[in-house]
């Protein structure tokens, strides 16, 4: 009887921990809980270790993760895996074995805050595996440096030199790449990064390989407005929390972690800022960049007054280089033909939004695929075990995209 009443009394202190009231609309929301409470459990797990001095809490999280996560590289009957480097980049090449002599390439960026994950993870693993098969494709995997033992402009030179180097005749012939057939992806802060280096090599005259497309997995863009609607409307919502996107940003800068607060209050975009003119801030106005189904009720968050000193501390918050939705109209105009996906149930849905608008806006060819039942990370977890079912629909739609356009 004792024992019957324990395991009751678990099962609904598991049951609170796990259940978390979502937005309806998002897909399978018991599957996003799950996936929440195992995020939230490690994070925890390392701030304690991190609070009690035992290590910094990005490096216990990301041994968790390798632990984990991370496979060998194992060549399948299909692709053929190694790790190389690039640009002297650690990265994972996946090449198909047979289908035509001249490939397409892709190098691509993985995501986690510029501090997180690596392209050896199995969820990545697979992802290029599958962008390898179906594509026929030569894919790059990049594992630039990550936070806090590197931190900004760090992660952005690990990514352009990871790409100068694939653009580079010998790279292109010694993988039989078509070097008029390749692309810049990546998601969240990878995306960040392709976004990046899409701008850089665009404005790049003296190069003689261009990328043909760009493609941005819900990317995070800009560090300026933490109340954008999706920033207001998705604040509690598993698996990106508005907090966590203010930690990584202040981890990726390498600014003070007790600035924390006042980025979420919008402190450091006042309008006393002298360092934000009125054309940055235009740059993203959502007021003006999203359509109304997008803004919905929401109301633009701007102080008077606010921690004047701030940006001049942490000169990263305006950098182009670090928030590629800033960049001048002109740059975004040389940029390849993009593809800009979105989900309905993510802070940096706006991000991608905008980016997508400016784009356009620019002359660039845009297509904005947006998941109405999405979260943010979703394809990742297109595989077992969560086996998310925008996660596979999402990835579907990038692969598809990229066969059409690349
Ligand atoms: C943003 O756009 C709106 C609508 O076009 C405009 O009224 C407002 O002045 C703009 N704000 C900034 C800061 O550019
Ligand atoms: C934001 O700025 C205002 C005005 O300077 C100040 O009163 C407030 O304490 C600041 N908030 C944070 C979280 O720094």
């Amino acid at each position: 009887m004792r024992l019957r009443v324990a395991g009751a009394v678990m099962l609904a202190a598991a049951a609170y921990y796990v259940y978390l009231p979502l937005p309806s609309g998002v897909s399978e929301p018991w599957k996003l809980m799950l996936l929440d409470s195992l995020f939230r459990s490690f994070m925890q797990a390392s701030d304690i270790a991190h609070a009690l001095g035992f290590c910094h809490r990005v490096h216990l999280l990301n041994r968790v993760v390798s632990w984990v996560e991370v496979v060998e590289a194992r060549s399948s009957v299909t692709v053929h895996v190694t790790d190389s480097t690039l640009g002297g980049v650690p990265t994972r090449v996946f090449q198909p074995k047979e289908g035509r002599k001249l490939k397409r390439g892709v190098i691509y960026f993985h995501g986690g805050g510029w501090a997180l994950a690596s392209g050896k993870m199995r969820s990545y693993d697979l992802l290029c595996r599958k962008m390898s098969e179906d594509l026929d494709a030569v894919i790059m995997s990049v594992d630039y440096r990550l936070a806090p033992d590197a931190v900004f402009p760090d992660q952005y030179h690990d990514a352009l030199a990871a790409s100068r180097a694939f653009l580079s005749t010998e790279v292109l012939q010694r993988y039989s790449i078509d070097p008029e057939r390749v692309c810049v992806s990546g998601d969240s802060a990878g995306g960040n990064l392709a976004a990046a280096a899409a701008q850089e090599f665009g404005s790049d005259e003296s190069l003689e390989v261009k990328f043909k497309v760009q493609a941005l997995i819900y990317p995070v863009l800009q560090a300026l407005d933490f109340y954008t609607p999706s920033y207001q409307q998705n604040q509690a919502v598993p698996i990106l929390y508005r907090p966590y996107m203010a930690r990584f940003w202040l981890q990726y800068l390498g600014a003070d972690a007790a600035l924390e607060p006042l980025l979420l209050a919008n402190n450091h975009s006042s309008l006393d800022q002298p360092a934000i003119g009125a054309v940055t801030r235009s740059r993203l106005n959502w007021t003006a960049l999203l359509p109304a189904e997008r803004r919905k009720h929401y109301q633009p968050v701007v102080r008077e007054k606010g921690s004047p000193s701030v940006v001049s501390t942490v000169p990263g918050l305006t950098d182009v280089r670090a928030s590629p939705l800033l960049a001048e109209q002109g740059v975004l105009g040389k940029t390849p033909k993009a593809y800009v996906m979105t989900c309905e149930f993510d802070v940096l849905r706006d991000d991608g939004l905008m980016y997508a608008r400016r784009l356009q806006d620019a002359g660039v060819d845009v297509t904005s695929d947006h998941y109405d039942d999405g979260f943010h990370g979703c394809m990742v977890f297109a595989n077992l075990p969560l086996m998310s079912s925008v996660g596979r629909r999402s990835m579907d739609g990038f692969i598809r995209w990229l066969d059409r356009n690349l």
